[in-house]
């Protein structure tokens, strides 16, 4: 596991929490809302891979998933759970690691996954294979997989960040079916230039 997210957790340096507090979390919003239309909640499980501090899971929540949050740190965690008992809401949460679902037991049938800033940030191409294939074996036939990703390269923000490509080649049975460009709007600078995009899978048929 990463060293540095556990420095960032234990200094309070968490700068991706700021997202919440800029336009692109309306975008965000509407992403949520596609996966909800046509449906009345609880619309069904939905898993926040690399959770965090779990501002999206709670969001998710809030809207009516039934949402499981897995990540490694366990201060994390511990501010995940205070954010959701300040909601007033509940999560699941697993201290776990994203490359290893089946191990972490976070169960099966996810009709919503989301991976913002996990799979882009420091995972080798090995692990991020192997999340794609937990991701495969957890996920509902009808399932959506939200990932955010930042160019490769594109700076000095610390992630490795990842193409079209690379998410393709770790999830080979899903199909990427949208991709668009982050509202970078407030942002910092550094994020502005590295090219952030939402991508959205969904599991290739038959
Ligand atoms: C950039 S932060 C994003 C957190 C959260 N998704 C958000 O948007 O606020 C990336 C998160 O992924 C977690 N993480 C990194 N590698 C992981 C792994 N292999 N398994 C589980 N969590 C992991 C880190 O602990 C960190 O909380």
């Amino acid at each position: 596991m990463s060293i540095v997210d556990r420095i960032l957790y234990w200094i309070g340096y968490t700068p991706w929490e700021r997202l919440a507090d800029l336009p692109a979390a309306d975008q965000i919003a509407q992403l949520f809302a596609r996966e909800e239309a046509g449906r009345e909640p609880p619309y069904g499980a939905a898993l926040d891979l690399g959770c965090g501090s779990g501002i999206w899971s709670v969001a998710l929540a809030n809207r009516g998933w039934d949402v499981t949050g897995i990540d490694l740190i366990p201060r994390a965690l511990d501010r995940a759970r205070q954010r959701a008992n300040e909601a007033g809401i509940d999560l699941r949460l697993v201290q776990g690691d994203v490359t290893e679902l089946e191990k972490a037991g976070v169960g099966s049938d996810y009709r919503l996954l989301l991976d913002f800033g996990c799979f882009h940030d420091r995972l080798t191409d090995a692990q991020r294979a192997a999340e794609g294939r937990g991701v495969s074996a957890v996920a509902a036939p009808d399932a959506s997989l939200l990932l955010l990703a930042i160019a490769p390269d594109s700076g000095r923000i610390g992630s490795r960040g990842a193409s079209r490509h690379d998410i393709a080649a770790a999830f080979p049975g899903w199909t990427i079916v949208d991709e668009e460009t982050m509202d970078t709007t407030g942002a910092p600078g550094i994020l502005q230039r590295s090219d952030p995009r939402f991508y959205r899978l969904q599991p290739r048929r038959g």
